[in-house]
């Protein structure tokens, strides 16, 4: 019998990342068109509460007592600590996941799980969560998994709207003047964003004037974004793109094969260009006027990118 189905969207970067770690401004927005979906079903007396991913081939059984031990795995933590905050006992289920999110390619694959996790087994359990309470078991995980995560991954997928991120902050949404048509590359190598993450803190503690500098600039841009975004001026918010990938660049993120994909969205036409999340691999975005997508999604697949996501984020409402 079924109990439960719940799912959450990937998500892209637009301004910001790793700035945001240092207290900078980011942007985000939610990628409604890949998603990862739960689906919860009643087990047989004394079966355990079973996590099935089939589309990785990976079956795991969620037992008590772990959580605070080095123990970690992907889909049974976030199911212990929904267990834990809900005080349930571990239940006789059958929960199977399933994601349309490319992983570990900045797209918010693993943020994405954990909530659709969290939110299938708490919906099974007859509970709902508010989405403060969800955002925080979320941020949970993410620290479990990446170290220091500004919390910007969690927030956006969370709550499903473009957010203007500061760490620490209560949440601001905006509004968009004019639809965003975006294309995500992705560039086919991994991306590692925990050590992307780990190597730009090795740089700012060998240089903390310089890299404030980097970040603040990041900072200025994705404020003067927010105002694009929110007059509809998209000529300038390109450029922003294309500014803020030169600072990426500048804290080392970005690697040959995104820099490559940049410049050939650029030269096909893009408004703007720039790497999106953790970096080094991972995706892209561009931001094309909708006459100009398809020629700028062929070069893109001509100069490597292995998928090409066009979407839309729309005005509210
Ligand atoms: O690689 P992603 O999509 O998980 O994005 C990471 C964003 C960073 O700013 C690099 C890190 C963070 O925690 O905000």
């Amino acid at each position: 019998m079924r109990l439960a189905s719940a799912s959450a969207p990937g998500k892209v970067i637009l301004f910001g990342e790793h700035a945001v770690v240092y207290g900078q401004p980011a942007i985000a927005v939610p990628l409604s068109s890949v998603q990862a979906e739960v689906i919860a079903e009643q087990g047989a007396p004394g079966t355990g509460l079973v996590v099935d991913a089939p589309q990785v081939d990976v079956t795991v059984c969620v037992t008590n007592g772990r959580v605070g031990g080095s123990y970690y795995n992907a889909l049974v933590y976030p199911a212990q600590i929904t267990l834990e905050a809900l005080r349930q006992p571990i239940p006789d289920m059958r929960m199977t996941l399933t994601s349309t999110i490319p992983i570990a390619s900045g797209l918010g694959s693993g943020a994405a799980i954990a909530t659709a996790i969290i939110r299938g087994l708490s919906q099974a359990l007859g509970t709902s969560l508010d989405l403060e309470e969800l955002n925080g078991l979320v941020y949970n995980v993410e620290m479990r998994h990446h170290g220091t995560p500004s919390g910007i991954d969690n927030t956006v997928i969370v709550y499903e709207q473009p957010v203007y991120f500061v760490r620490g902050e209560p949440i601001e949404t905006f509004q968009i003047a004019e639809p965003l048509t975006l294309l995500v590359a992705d560039s086919g190598q991994a991306s590692p964003t925990r050590k992307a993450v780990e190597d730009v803190r090795a740089l700012y503690d060998s240089a903390p004037d310089h890299y404030d500098a980097i970040f603040a600039e990041i900072g200025q841009i994705a404020q003067q974004a927010r105002t694009a975004i929110e007059s509809g001026a998209l000529a300038e918010l390109g450029e922003l793109m294309t500014a803020n990938h030169a600072l990426l660049q500048a804290l080392t993120v970005s690697s040959a094969g995104l820099d490559r994909l940049v410049t050939a969205a650029q030269l096909a036409g893009a408004l703007g260009a720039k790497l999106s999340g953790g970096g080094r691999g991972g995706n892209m975005i561009a931001l094309v006027t909708p006459d100009r997508a398809a020629a700028v999604s062929s070069a893109l697949v001509a100069n490597g990118a292995i998928t090409v996501i066009e979407t839309t984020v729309q005005p509210a409402g």
